[in-house]
């Protein structure tokens, strides 16, 4: 068991809630002047372990420490994760409370991982439900397992997608790779959204996050199916808003630039691996270099990360975020300004 693990466990060990901060005496003894003792402050819903001497402890991070439980007592639904910016989601609404549907397709392992993460580490509730997103009818078994297991609904989060790493013009996209992307992409998002519009909470707290793409509004070349995919969804969340009027559930979309997960190098690697290419150090300094342009086009300089999509997913969730209705968020850093 590794020490974070062991610093949960304890922190569960008679308590139905976590204290907010442990510390945890690691070596050393104090001398007489208390200069020598070696402190780890430990916040069991952030899950970071943060390291001071006694004699810096009033200069502890106190920020990062700080925890929050606003979602306590909710119910929310993530797709999309067993990986990536879904996986980060739903351990961010766990840490702050929430109990987690984590939907998976294919990867059940990394599934239950995150519902170990967010009951072990978090000490909050999870279970993992396999569904694809694109059959109405492992949707509906989605929200009916929710409702066994936690009751009434809060927060459904889409971000199940797939990219097609090919990157193809719209004149080189075939119908089945067209019709592959909108079916998991806007038919997923568009299924489990009606399904939420119909068994969420009502009279407050009810929120609906669909997850789009900043290249709708770049328009890159060779994103045109998947861009195509996202706009769709994009604007019926801005319809579904107005539909839900007096129900008190908000309807947002938050549309990352490039992120640093599974989908964005799978993308790259294809990108680069052109027929006839040969696996050497030149071609592979092919993905080094898409980073690397994407970074550049980015005022920050780097990749977005999942924690960052994963932050502005919980506003808009929680209760201060109720005023953000009906919008397009698009967190990119700056990239497409
Ligand atoms: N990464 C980026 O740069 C980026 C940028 C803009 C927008 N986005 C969007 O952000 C969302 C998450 O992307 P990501 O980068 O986290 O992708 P990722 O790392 O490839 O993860 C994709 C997730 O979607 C799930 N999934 C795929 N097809 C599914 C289906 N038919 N039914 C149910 N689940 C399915 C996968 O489940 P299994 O692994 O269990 O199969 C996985 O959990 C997507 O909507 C994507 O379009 C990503």
């Amino acid at each position: 068991m590794s020490l974070s693990d062991f610093l949960f466990a304890l922190c569960r060990e008679g308590h139905s809630r976590p204290p907010p901060m442990v510390l945890v005496l690691c070596q050393g003894t104090p001398t007489s002047d208390g200069e020598a003792l070696e402190t780890w402050a430990f916040d069991p819903h952030m899950f970071r372990l943060h390291g001071s001497r006694s004699d810096e402890r009033e200069t502890v991070h106190q920020g990062d420490l700080a925890t929050s439980r606003k979602l306590e007592g909710r119910v929310a639904i993530v797709t999309g994760s067993s990986r990536g910016i879904g996986r980060e989601i739903a351990l961010t609404l766990g840490s702050n409370g929430a109990s987690v549907v984590v939907v998976y397709q294919g990867h059940e392992d990394k599934a239950h991982e995150v519902v170990e993460l967010i009951k072990i580490n978090q000490s909050g509730k999870a279970i993992a439900v396999r569904a694809d997103v694109s059959s109405e009818e492992d949707v509906k078994a989605v929200f009916d397992k929710a409702e066994e297991a936690f009751g009434k609904i809060h927060i459904l989060v889409n971000s199940a997608g797939i990219l097609l790493p090919l990157y193809a013009r719209l004149d080189d996209t075939s119908v089945e790779d067209w019709d592959r992307v909108f079916s998991v992409n806007t038919k997923g998002s568009f299924i489990a959204s009606r399904e939420a519009a119909k068994r969420l909470v009502r009279g407050g707290g009810g929120r609906i996050v669909n997850i789009s793409s900043s290249v709708v509004a770049m328009l890159t070349p060779g994103y045109g199916a998947y861009a195509a995919s996202k706009a769709a969804v994009e604007t019926f969340t801005k319809v579904l808003t107005k539909e839900l009027k007096g129900r008190r559930i908000t309807a947002n979309v938050v549309a990352p630039g490039a992120v640093a997960t599974d989908m964005l190098f799978a993308g790259i690697d294809a990108n680069v691996v052109v027929p006839g290419a040969v696996a050497t150090d030149m071609l592979f300094a092919g993905i080094e270099a898409t980073v690397q342009r994407i970074k550049a086009l980015n005022p920050f300089e780097r990749l977005g990360e999942p924690r960052d999509i994963a932050a502005l997913v919980l506003f808009v969730v929680s209760d201060e975020g109720e005023w953000m209705n009906g919008q397009v968020i698009r967190a990119d850093g700056g990239s497409e300004v």
